[in-house]
Protein backbone atom coordinates (compact mmCIF):
# COMPACT_ATOMS: atom_id res chain seq x y z
CA UNK A 1 0.00 0.00 0.00
CA UNK A 2 1.37 3.59 -0.81
CA UNK A 3 2.16 6.04 1.51
CA UNK A 4 0.17 9.32 1.11
CA UNK A 5 1.49 12.19 1.48
CA UNK A 6 0.28 14.80 4.13
CA UNK A 7 -2.61 17.28 3.38
CA UNK A 8 -1.31 20.36 4.75
CA UNK A 9 -2.41 24.66 3.75
CA UNK A 10 -0.98 25.93 1.33
CA UNK A 11 1.72 28.65 1.66
CA UNK A 12 2.38 31.58 -0.74
CA UNK A 13 6.04 29.94 -1.70
CA UNK A 14 3.62 27.51 -3.20
CA UNK A 15 2.30 30.22 -5.66
CA UNK A 16 4.53 28.80 -8.35
CA UNK A 17 3.67 25.39 -8.20
CA UNK A 18 0.53 25.78 -7.80
CA UNK A 19 0.13 27.77 -11.06
CA UNK A 20 1.85 24.85 -13.08
CA UNK A 21 -0.12 22.33 -11.44
CA UNK A 22 -3.61 24.53 -12.18
CA UNK A 23 -2.24 25.19 -16.19
CA UNK A 24 -1.42 21.39 -16.20
CA UNK A 25 -4.96 20.56 -14.74
CA UNK A 26 -7.31 22.77 -16.95
CA UNK A 27 -5.16 21.50 -20.29
CA UNK A 28 -5.98 17.82 -19.27
CA UNK A 29 -9.23 18.08 -16.57
CA UNK A 30 -12.58 17.17 -18.81
CA UNK A 31 -14.75 17.64 -15.92
CA UNK A 32 -13.84 21.62 -15.12
CA UNK A 33 -15.65 24.58 -15.55
CA UNK A 34 -12.27 26.67 -16.61
CA UNK A 35 -11.24 25.78 -20.20
CA UNK A 36 -7.49 25.36 -20.76
CA UNK A 37 -6.42 28.95 -21.94
CA UNK A 38 -8.53 30.48 -19.81
CA UNK A 39 -6.49 30.34 -16.33
CA UNK A 40 -4.41 33.11 -16.89
CA UNK A 41 -2.94 33.86 -13.16
CA UNK A 42 0.31 35.12 -12.50
CA UNK A 43 3.24 34.56 -9.33
CA UNK A 44 1.68 37.54 -7.98
CA UNK A 45 -1.96 37.42 -8.14
CA UNK A 46 -1.08 33.75 -6.85
CA UNK A 47 0.71 34.81 -3.76
CA UNK A 48 -1.84 37.45 -2.69
CA UNK A 49 -4.25 34.90 -2.97
CA UNK A 50 -3.04 31.71 -1.21
CA UNK A 51 -2.10 34.61 1.66
CA UNK A 52 -5.65 35.32 1.75
CA UNK A 53 -7.06 31.85 2.42
CA UNK A 54 -4.02 31.33 4.93
CA UNK A 55 -5.50 34.31 7.05
CA UNK A 56 -9.12 33.08 6.15
CA UNK A 57 -11.60 32.17 9.56
CA UNK A 58 -13.94 31.01 6.55
CA UNK A 59 -11.41 29.54 4.03
CA UNK A 60 -9.11 27.04 3.18
CA UNK A 61 -6.33 26.14 0.30
CA UNK A 62 -5.22 22.72 1.19
CA UNK A 63 -2.77 20.52 -0.43
CA UNK A 64 -0.52 17.69 -1.36
CA UNK A 65 3.03 18.00 -2.72
CA UNK A 66 5.71 15.47 -3.94
CA UNK A 67 9.23 17.53 -3.25
CA UNK A 68 8.47 21.03 -4.73
CA UNK A 69 5.35 19.99 -7.27
CA UNK A 70 1.81 19.78 -6.04
CA UNK A 71 -0.24 16.91 -6.65
CA UNK A 72 -3.65 17.61 -5.24
CA UNK A 73 -5.51 20.86 -4.40
CA UNK A 74 -8.59 21.78 -2.40
CA UNK A 75 -10.02 25.39 -2.28
CA UNK A 76 -12.77 26.85 0.02
CA UNK A 77 -14.79 29.76 -0.30
CA UNK A 78 -17.71 31.43 1.92
CA UNK A 79 -20.21 34.27 1.19
CA UNK A 80 -19.99 36.49 4.11
CA UNK A 81 -23.50 37.66 3.88
CA UNK A 82 -25.05 36.36 7.36
CA UNK A 83 -27.99 34.47 5.77
CA UNK A 84 -25.85 31.86 3.91
CA UNK A 85 -22.45 32.28 5.98
CA UNK A 86 -22.78 28.87 7.57
CA UNK A 87 -22.40 26.87 4.14
CA UNK A 88 -19.02 26.87 2.58
CA UNK A 89 -18.11 25.17 -1.24
CA UNK A 90 -15.06 24.20 -2.42
CA UNK A 91 -13.40 22.58 -5.39
CA UNK A 92 -10.82 20.13 -5.21
CA UNK A 93 -8.17 18.29 -7.91
CA UNK A 94 -5.93 15.62 -7.94
CA UNK A 95 -2.85 15.37 -10.53
CA UNK A 96 -3.42 12.79 -13.26
CA UNK A 97 -0.58 9.81 -12.12
CA UNK A 98 -1.94 10.27 -8.59
CA UNK A 99 -5.57 9.45 -8.99
CA UNK A 100 -7.34 6.39 -7.79
CA UNK A 101 -5.20 5.77 -5.15
CA UNK A 102 -6.77 7.13 -2.39
CA UNK A 103 -5.60 10.50 -2.10
CA UNK A 104 -8.57 12.76 -3.11
CA UNK A 105 -10.55 10.72 -0.09
CA UNK A 106 -8.00 11.70 2.24
CA UNK A 107 -7.76 15.49 0.79
CA UNK A 108 -11.56 15.90 1.23
CA UNK A 109 -11.81 13.83 4.92
CA UNK A 110 -9.20 16.62 5.94
CA UNK A 111 -11.34 19.57 5.01
CA UNK A 112 -14.92 17.96 6.12
CA UNK A 113 -13.18 17.89 9.36
CA UNK A 114 -12.02 21.43 9.59
CA UNK A 115 -15.41 21.68 8.88
CA UNK A 116 -17.18 19.59 11.86
CA UNK A 117 -15.36 21.86 14.45
CA UNK A 118 -15.68 24.89 12.71
CA UNK A 119 -17.61 27.56 14.85
CA UNK A 120 -19.97 29.16 12.50
CA UNK A 121 -19.56 26.85 9.33
CA UNK A 122 -22.65 23.92 8.81
CA UNK A 123 -22.90 23.19 5.85
CA UNK A 124 -20.38 21.90 2.64
CA UNK A 125 -21.80 22.38 -0.64
CA UNK A 126 -20.08 21.46 -4.17
CA UNK A 127 -21.32 21.52 -7.88
CA UNK A 128 -20.17 18.52 -9.96
CA UNK A 129 -20.57 18.09 -13.71
CA UNK A 130 -23.20 14.60 -14.60
CA UNK A 131 -20.53 13.31 -16.12
CA UNK A 132 -17.91 12.60 -13.40
CA UNK A 133 -19.00 9.46 -12.40
CA UNK A 134 -15.47 9.42 -10.51
CA UNK A 135 -15.76 12.12 -8.21
CA UNK A 136 -19.73 11.83 -7.56
CA UNK A 137 -18.36 8.38 -5.98
CA UNK A 138 -16.00 10.12 -3.84
CA UNK A 139 -18.94 12.69 -2.96
CA UNK A 140 -20.88 10.11 -2.19
CA UNK A 141 -18.79 7.80 -0.34
CA UNK A 142 -18.22 10.73 1.78
CA UNK A 143 -22.24 11.47 2.48
CA UNK A 144 -22.83 14.06 -0.02
CA UNK A 145 -26.15 13.94 -0.73
CA UNK A 146 -27.89 15.34 -3.98
CA UNK A 147 -29.72 18.44 -4.17
CA UNK A 148 -30.53 19.51 -7.28
CA UNK A 149 -29.83 19.59 -11.22
CA UNK A 150 -29.21 22.24 -13.41
CA UNK A 151 -29.62 21.52 -16.37
CA UNK A 152 -27.48 21.36 -19.25
CA UNK A 153 -25.41 23.83 -17.53
CA UNK A 154 -22.49 22.96 -18.90
CA UNK A 155 -20.80 22.81 -22.87
CA UNK A 156 -17.61 21.15 -23.46
CA UNK A 157 -15.99 22.15 -26.48
CA UNK A 158 -17.64 19.66 -28.70
CA UNK A 159 -20.79 20.59 -28.23
CA UNK A 160 -21.70 17.84 -25.36
CA UNK A 161 -23.98 19.49 -22.90
CA UNK A 162 -24.04 18.10 -19.52
CA UNK A 163 -26.21 18.69 -16.79
CA UNK A 164 -24.58 19.98 -13.22
CA UNK A 165 -25.70 18.69 -9.45
CA UNK A 166 -25.55 20.39 -6.95
CA UNK A 167 -24.48 18.08 -3.71
CA UNK A 168 -24.20 18.34 0.23
CA UNK A 169 -23.30 17.74 2.79
CA UNK A 170 -23.93 18.79 7.21
CA UNK A 171 -20.61 17.23 8.68
CA UNK A 172 -21.70 17.63 11.86
CA UNK A 173 -24.50 15.24 11.45
CA UNK A 174 -21.77 12.51 9.95
CA UNK A 175 -18.89 10.63 11.02
CA UNK A 176 -15.91 10.88 8.56
CA UNK A 177 -13.30 7.79 9.10
C1 LIG B 1 -12.30 13.42 -8.64
C2 LIG B 1 -10.89 13.31 -8.09
C3 LIG B 1 -10.57 14.54 -7.24
C4 LIG B 1 -10.82 12.06 -7.19
O1 LIG B 1 -9.52 11.95 -6.63
P1 LIG B 1 -8.81 10.52 -6.44
O2 LIG B 1 -7.59 10.73 -5.65
O3 LIG B 1 -8.67 9.87 -7.75
O4 LIG B 1 -9.93 9.76 -5.58
P2 LIG B 1 -9.69 8.50 -4.62
O5 LIG B 1 -8.58 7.65 -5.16
O6 LIG B 1 -9.59 8.99 -3.23
O7 LIG B 1 -11.03 7.69 -4.87
C5 LIG B 1 -12.18 7.94 -4.11
C6 LIG B 1 -13.27 6.95 -4.49
O8 LIG B 1 -13.67 7.14 -5.84
C7 LIG B 1 -13.94 5.85 -6.43
N1 LIG B 1 -13.10 5.69 -7.60
C8 LIG B 1 -11.76 5.60 -7.67
N2 LIG B 1 -11.36 5.52 -8.94
C9 LIG B 1 -12.50 5.54 -9.69
C10 LIG B 1 -12.76 5.53 -11.08
N3 LIG B 1 -11.76 5.46 -11.98
N4 LIG B 1 -14.05 5.61 -11.50
C11 LIG B 1 -15.06 5.69 -10.60
N5 LIG B 1 -14.87 5.76 -9.26
C12 LIG B 1 -13.61 5.67 -8.82
C13 LIG B 1 -13.64 4.79 -5.43
O9 LIG B 1 -14.87 4.40 -4.85
C14 LIG B 1 -12.77 5.50 -4.44
O10 LIG B 1 -12.91 5.04 -3.14
P3 LIG B 1 -12.34 3.60 -2.70
O11 LIG B 1 -11.04 3.40 -3.42
O12 LIG B 1 -12.19 3.72 -1.21
O13 LIG B 1 -13.40 2.64 -3.10
C15 LIG B 1 -9.84 13.14 -9.23
O14 LIG B 1 -10.26 12.10 -10.08
C16 LIG B 1 -9.64 14.38 -10.09
O15 LIG B 1 -8.85 15.24 -9.76
N6 LIG B 1 -10.34 14.49 -11.22
C17 LIG B 1 -10.16 15.62 -12.14
C18 LIG B 1 -10.66 16.92 -11.54
C19 LIG B 1 -12.09 16.77 -11.06
O16 LIG B 1 -12.93 16.15 -11.73
N7 LIG B 1 -12.39 17.38 -9.90
C20 LIG B 1 -13.71 17.33 -9.31
C21 LIG B 1 -14.52 18.43 -9.88
S1 LIG B 1 -16.15 18.46 -9.10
Amino acid sequence: MTTLPEIRNARPSDAKAMIAYQRRLFADAQHMVTAPGEFRAGPWRQRFWIARKATSKYERCLVATEGNAIIAMLDSWTDRRQRVTHSTSFAMSVASGWRCRGLGKKLLSHFIAWVQIHPTLERIELHVHADNAHAIELYTQLGFQFEGTRRGAVRYEDGRVVDDHIMALWPRETNVS
